[in-house]
């Protein structure tokens, strides 16, 4: 809930994990800013972030609210079918999810199903939070169902629910016989579903292929219904199943996420760091488990997002945990959970034992994760905690992180030198690292593009001094450009500056720019305008005389004192050459 705070709204971000209010939205200059995640745009962005609608959708969206025909026209037509199938394919599965569900409760059909839930102490109250279903022993159940609500076959198929068959034309049902998860994304659209077997047949599940709305790489398990509970306790789980996920539920630990058996991704940390800023992995307790986890932690230090690991005593999984110990044994190990560095040194331990040699290589199996910490503050603690953990002296640590980054400088190099010259990705990388530290380290410019939109009638002079000239840090200069381009059309609108601009750190600058209130004054701004010229790098030398009119008219004593020292140093010099003469 947004509260009134001035002109402005403010509340929780939407966008990432906080207790207290940072995210603010202006009414008058139609623009949300988040000074938490500087995350900021206007009511497009904000539904492409929030809701994870491509910008048609959001643009149709908006049209269809406030009653205004869109032009889709307008869209180019690839745009427009994909839209379109995004949106089929997402009630194609819910109609699905319907029939499963129907299937589920109904009396006979369901029958089989509701005794296995019951047998797993699964209540009907679950049944309906994670909307569950059954997928009946038949070939053409779903498919038939479908066909009577007039699905077209390409849509069909590329649902994933059903899969042509390989002799002949038609299709059949992808889940037979299995009970049936759907899965959601965050904004509570069906987007693929799981299905278990009844009994102990292979493969124990099946899942969804990928399809243009599901992709296991960014999805989560119950994510859906994590926000509140991540929101009081910043922090989020991270388990393996469906049934465990369910499970947490069950004691009331809502703050959590299913991986459904694959690694956890990149995309993944991007998607949950929107929802807390820690994250305890909860790992079954057998070897096989905690060596497949391995893999996965990684990702966590590469990102610098705060993990735990939580590893559960031999044979359990949090199902089987929860069930036998309860929700307070599940907290109090969670309090006991390690970072993920002692848990890889703990395990590389149990592995190489406490010799010497096998220090040696319990080091070895470190270096690399803790070479992949960014935050300096925080290896160094890691290296203290693993020195004293191994008794083995910080700067030998040290070496071999030292080491271990060499090595993967090394190879990052020869990655790039083999690969083609300047491909997107790495182009992006580049500027957004500078941009990145140019943007904190020059608080003028950013101090002159705000006065360029908060106060525009300082434009004109600006542009006479070719202010945007001397800036030197991307995307400063082309934002400043941008303004000035815009300056003489009539709607000028911060949101709708920001419309135009295809790029998301652009767009963050320029909302975080606006939404502040500051008092302008024309004496003020060219005070500031001075200052930045005069500093610049790129000035060009002026005549001291002229330094002098300047310094004169802007009452700048200091800077005239010293231009006129200077000016007598030189004029005194001057006369001693000619006397040489
Ligand atoms: N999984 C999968 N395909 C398989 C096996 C597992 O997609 N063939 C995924 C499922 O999401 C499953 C998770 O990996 O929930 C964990 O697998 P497992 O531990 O074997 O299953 P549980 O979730 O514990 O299920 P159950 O308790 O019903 O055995
Ligand atoms: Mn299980």
């Amino acid at each position: 809930m947004l509260k009134k705070t001035g002109k402005n709204y403010s509340g929780l971000c939407p966008f990432h994990a906080e207790k207290d209010p940072s995210f603010t939205v202006s009414p008058t200059k139609q623009i949300f800013h988040c000074f938490g995640c500087n995350t900021g745009g206007n009511v497009f962005n904000f539904l492409i972030k929030h809701d994870g609608l491509s910008f048609p959708e959001a643009v149709r969206l908006l049209g269809r609210r406030y009653g205004i025909e869109v032009p889709t026209r307008k869209m180019s037509p690839a745009m427009r079918a994909q839209i379109s199938e995004r949106e089929k394919l997402l009630a194609i599965n819910r109609i699905a999810m319907a029939y499963y569900h129907w299937n589920l409760k109904h009396e006979t059909f369901g029958k089989a199903a509701r005794a296995y839930l019951q047998n797993r102490s699964l209540t009907a109250e679950m049944i309906d939070a994670f909307q569950l279903g059954y997928a009946r022993d038949t070939w053409d159940g779903l498919r038939n169902y479908l066909q009577i609500k007039r699905v077209p076959a390409n849509l069909l198929e590329k649902s994933g629910l059903v899969i042509p068959r390989k002799s002949g034309s038609g299709f059949y049902d992808r889940f037979r016989e299995r009970l049936i998860f759907p899965i959601y994304n965050p904004n509570k659209q069906v987007v693929g579903f799981g299905g278990r077997v009844l009994d102990t047949s292979l493969p124990k599940y099946l899942n969804s292929p990928e399809t243009p709305v599901y992709s296991k790489s960014k999805n989560l398990y119950g994510l859906h219904l994590a926000r509140n509970r991540c929101r009081e306790t910043g922090t989020l789980f991270i388990v393996e199943g469906y049934l465990d996920l369910i499970r947490m539920h069950c004691h009331d630990l809502k703050n959590a996420g299913a991986t459904l058996g694959t690694a956890l991704t990149s995309e993944h940390i991007d998607i949950i760091k929107g929802f807390a800023e820690k994250v305890v992995l909860v790992f079954d307790g057998d070897d096989a488990g905690i060596q497949a986890s391995l893999r996965s932690v990684g990702i966590f230090i590469e990102k610098g997002m705060e993990a735990r690991v939580m590893v559960l005593p031999t044979g359990h999984d949090p199902d089987s945990f929860l069930q036998k110990h309860g929700r307070e044994s599940f907290l109090k190990a969670a309090e006991k959970s390690r970072s993920i560095i002692m848990f890889i040194l703990e395990f590389a331990q149990k592995k190489f034992g406490h010799s010497v040699d096998g220090k040696l290589r319990v080091l070895d199996e470190l270096k690399y994760p803790l070479a992949s910490i960014k935050d300096r503050i925080a290896l160094d603690s890691y290296i203290k905690e693993v020195g004293e953990h191994l008794g083995v002296k910080e700067y030998q640590i040290t070496e071999k992180v030292q080491q271990a980054l060499k090595e993967m400088d090394q190879s990052r190099r020869s990655q790039t030198r083999s690969r083609p010259k300047g491909t997107d990705d790495q182009k992006r990388d580049e500027s957004k690292l500078k941009a990145g530290e140019n943007a904190l380290g020059t608080p003028l410019e950013l101090q002159i593009l705000a006065m360029m939109i908060q106060f525009p009638q300082i434009l004109p002079e600006i542009l006479e001094n070719r202010v945007v000239d001397y800036f030197t840090t991307e995307p400063l200069k082309s934002i400043g450009e941008l303004i000035l381009s815009q300056k003489n059309k009539t709607d000028t609108g911060i949101s709708n500056l920001i419309s135009i601009v295809d790029d998301d750190e652009k767009r963050n600058i320029l909302a975080s720019l606006s939404i502040k209130e500051e008092q302008w004054n024309l004496r003020d701004c060219r005070k500031i305008i001075t200052k930045f010229i005069q500093t610049s790098p790129l000035r060009p030398s002026i005549s001291l005389t002229e330094q002098i009119r300047a310094a004169e008219k802007e009452n700048n004593e200091a800077l005239l004192i010293k231009l006129l020292e200077e000016k007598h140093r030189l004029a005194v010099a001057d006369e001693q050459q000619k006397h040489i003469e």
